[in-house]
């Protein structure tokens, strides 16, 4: 199919990744804006890149088929999150299977028991949070082990759950780092593929298991193979590390009911507590707050766009935080505005922190439906703790991928209930 509009124009300069790296989230989303465009090309670490913004360029970059997710992001980052031989490395019948462990995983029934088991655990952390000063960037994801944990059904014992929160958590925070961190982060993921593969030996050895352990045993793949024991781990800790990994949008949720009080109480004030309400600050949330900057793909099948012809094995980075700012599909794309969200769901492809695109086939994240599901519950249970904010540095910085508050959103739990209406 042929996809006329502006062509694409080239920056100047030999390569981008150090400005990449200095600008991070808003390195696309700016050079676009000054060249009026939503594509341009350059170099990134010395390969030839095309970068696309907004919605249209999002539909371009998923449609079924076209691209891969092989060879298109840094060796380091897809080690700690993804890893070689996950569902993402996969494409075509191969990785439409794989992709039904995830999706099966994903009913309400199991939404509904994710968000049971994040309150229960909110809970039982914020009776310990009364009277102190926490900084939510450092409790949340203890809190988000133990429901991944719980929700997957994997048993373990009170003694290891730091070690999971840590490994975890480093996969994650050290994904967009160079340096200690990263190795860090190696070493960490290292010990719970480990840890994960004993806990599938086991359960394998002993049968009986339920959920999501069960459905990973269960699994066959395209050809009617089972999953190996690394292949198994790899994917169970795609399930736990991004759980955690939604504590973050918790912690900018917080950072937003501060924030963006205003805007908040207005929308609640005349449904309080109401789904639609919660979901849709979730949804600015997720618009707004930045987690991946951008997802890489190279051409599979060759196609033209933007008068461009893109042959097989070129190289594409679609804005994932710039297109929720994009100012075509977002009227004032800035404020932080629940309402937008009030009037139906998002144009195609303008709201994208998690992947655009199809969800039975293509690559965007499975875990989407979840994600939202335990946003909700995590704003719920942040507007029922009572709490205030002291003075501390609340910009999050857009050159770490991914950022936390500066100071870690620092809150100070009432004595009390600790659990009382705000
Ligand atoms: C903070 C929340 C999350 C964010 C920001 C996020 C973001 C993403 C992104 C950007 C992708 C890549 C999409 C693409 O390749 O086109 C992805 C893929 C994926 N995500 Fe998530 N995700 C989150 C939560 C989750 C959860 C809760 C799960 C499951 C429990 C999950 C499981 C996966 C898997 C398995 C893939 C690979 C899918 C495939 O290639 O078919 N994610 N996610």
């Amino acid at each position: 199919m042929q996809e006329n509009g502006p062509s694409i124009p080239r920056l100047p300069g030999f390569d981008s990744t150090a400005a990449f790296l200095r600008e991070g989230y808003d390195f696309v989303g700016a050079r676009c804006r000054k060249l009026g465009t939503d594509a341009f090309r350059t170099r990134m670490m010395l390969r030839p890149v095309t970068c696309a913004t907004g919605p249209e360029a999002a539909r371009m970059f998923y449609a079924p088929g076209r691209m891969t997710r092989r060879g298109a992001m840094p060796g380091s980052v897809v080690a700690l999150l993804q890893d070689r031989g996950s569902v993402q490395m996969l494409d075509g019948a191969a990785h439409r299977a794989r992709r039904g462990l995830f999706l099966d995983l994903m009913a309400p029934e199991r939404l509904e028991l994710a968000r049971r088991v994040l309150a229960e655990e909110w809970q039982a952390a914020a009776a310990g949070w009364q009277g102190r000063t926490v900084t939510l960037r450092d409790a949340v994801p203890e809190v988000m082990t133990r429901t991944a944990l719980r929700w997957c059904e994997v048993p373990v014992g009170e003694a290891e759950v730091a070690a999971r929160t840590a490994e975890l958590s480093a996969m994650i925070g050290a994904a967009g780092s160079i340096g200690p961190s990263y190795l860090r982060g190696s070493f960490l993921r290292a010990r719970s593929e480990r840890w994960a593969r004993s806990v599938l030996r086991r359960a394998r050895e002993e049968g009986g298991e339920t959920g999501a352990l069960a459905r990973i045993l269960a699994h066959r793949d395209a050809d009617g193979s089972g999953l190996d024991e690394a292949e198994a781990a790899v994917e169970l800790l795609n399930l736990l590390r991004p759980i955690v990994a939604v504590g973050r949008f918790i912690v900018f949720a917080a950072h937003a009911l501060h924030v963006h009080r205003d805007a908040i109480v207005r929308s609640l004030a005349e449904a309080p507590g109401d789904p639609a309400r919660i979901l849709a600050i979730a949804q600015e949330v997720r618009r707004l707050y930045p987690f991946f900057p951008v997802i890489g793909g190279r051409v599979l099948t060759p196609f033209t766009w933007r008068g461009r012809d893109f042959a097989a094995g070129e190289w594409i980075l679609l804005d994932l935080f710039g297109t929720g700012r994009d100012g075509g599909a977002w009227f004032l794309p800035e404020a932080f505005d629940p309402g937008r969200h009030l009037a139906g769901g998002p144009a195609a492809g303008a709201l994208i922190p998690q992947g655009g695109g199809d969800m039975a086939g293509g690559h965007r994240c499975p875990g989407e439906w979840l994600t939202v599901a335990l946003l909700c519950e995590g704003i719920r249970a942040l507007l029922a703790l009572d709490y205030r904010v002291p003075p501390q540095n609340l910009d999050i910085p857009h050159d770490h991928f991914p950022p936390w508050p500066h100071d870690g959103m620092r809150i100070d739990v009432a004595p009390g209930t600790g659990t009382a209406g705000r």
